[in-house]
């Protein structure tokens, strides 16, 4: 159906995002006879004077297990603009696109990226190009999807730090906190704190009270585990509070978030006495190989992104429900970000086995998304 079309990966970067690229490679050259073209530092690419690579099958051998994106990737830059908490798309810089789109006779484009990008993505959609997105995040805050690619890689980085603190906290009797990624919503923090065995998990979905993780600490104390291993995601807050910034963001970039970790750590030395460490596991959780599922998964996502767009189902974006690759509306998949139940089976789960939430005492959660969540 197209002879040639681009590949761009935007946002931050995820383990995988090679698989994906490969993947659309081999499917879109050896299964369709398409032409594929490589968009660099996401969208960036396609302004001025254009920078592109050209995706051969042989360029792409060798990128399965290979961290970052050999695209290279931005998460800030000409296609946003952050006024006021909102985001606004430049007419200029999509139309610029666009026309350079055409003059490099790209006809479609896969765009992987998260929520950020596959927004830009859909403005692209709205004037007519034809786009399928590929969902990345290792946040997996992406509605629409079960699973995003990278999420898997980062959970397997955040469980072995959780292991590993464990043994230093139990040898020196001492409080350990983990600050992890995850801007909006708990979901590495979650599964790592299960995976990992924490003592408590801190995620934005449920704001925590102080006096109800002392409660904790002093509770394990007092059944003779002087340590207390401690996971937060960046984005957690304490009831009544915002969350911690590391710089306020400007009109070309969000918000960056981080300190939650510290700022705990801190506290917690004041109010018990106790020794107490915050290790910021940062862009470890971003870098390096990806898993054998992310790679799996992303190989899916690609080879069946570059079978949507030659079947014509244009402005969608692929997505993993039931064990299955099916494809959504882009606009169903950028309309809101998927968060944690604060009452889904997974919170229920970790607070049956003994977790901690820090939950303050009277919090009630609206969410109710029954027993699978
Ligand atoms: O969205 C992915 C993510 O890793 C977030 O969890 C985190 O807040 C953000 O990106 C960090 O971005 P940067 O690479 O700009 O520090």
């Amino acid at each position: 159906m197209y002879k040639q079309i681009g590949v761009v990966t935007g946002g931050g970067d995820a383990p995988g995002l090679n698989a994906v690229i490969r993947a659309v490679v081999r499917t879109a050259v050896g299964e369709f006879g398409m032409k594929v073209i490589g968009i660099e530092d996401s969208f960036e690419g396609l302004l001025g004077e254009t920078q592109t690579m050209k995706l051969t099958t042989k360029a792409v051998s060798g990128l399965l297990p290979r961290g970052g994106t050999v695209l290279g990737t931005r998460n800030s830059g000409s296609f946003c603009e952050f006024v006021d908490g909102k985001v606004t798309f430049p007419e200029g810089s999509i139309n610029g696109a666009l026309e350079n789109l055409k003059n490099l006779e790209i006809e479609a484009l896969i765009v992987i990226g998260g929520d950020g990008t596959l927004a830009i993505a859909q403005e692209f959609s709205k004037r007519g190009f034809p786009i399928v997105g590929v969902p990345k995040t290792i946040d997996n805050d992406l509605a629409a999807t079960e699973l995003t690619f990278g999420f898997m890689t980062a959970l397997d980085i955040a469980t072995e730090a959780l292991d590993r603190l464990h043994t230093t906290a139990a040898s020196h009797d001492r409080v350990m906190i983990l600050e992890v990624m995850g801007r909006h919503t708990g979901w590495i923090a979650l599964h790592a704190g299960l995976a990992g065995s924490a003592d408590v998990i801190l995620i934005p979905e449920i704001p925590f009270s102080f006096e109800s993780m002392i409660q904790k600490i002093n509770k394990r104390e007092k059944s003779g585990s002087r340590f207390t291993n401690i996971v937060v995601a960046e984005g957690a807050r304490e009831v009544g509070k915002s969350e911690f910034y590391q710089d306020a963001g400007s009109s070309q970039s969000a918000p960056r978030l981080g300190g939650i970790g510290d700022y705990i750590r801190q506290k917690i030395e004041e109010m018990t006495g106790k020794e107490s460490r915050c290790v910021v596991l940062g862009h470890l959780q971003r870098g390096g190989s990806p898993n054998a599922f992310d790679r799996m998964l992303g190989t899916s996502f690609g080879a069946c992104a570059v079978r949507a767009l030659n079947e014509g189902e244009i402005g969608k974006m692929v997505a993993l429900q039931a064990n299955t690759i099916i494809t959504v509306p882009l606009a169903e998949a950028v309309a809101n970000i998927k968060t944690v139940a604060a009452d889904g089976q997974l919170v229920r789960t970790a607070r049956d086995i003994g977790i901690s939430f820090a939950t303050p005492k009277g919090f009630k959660s609206s969410v109710s998304n029954g027993l699978l969540t």
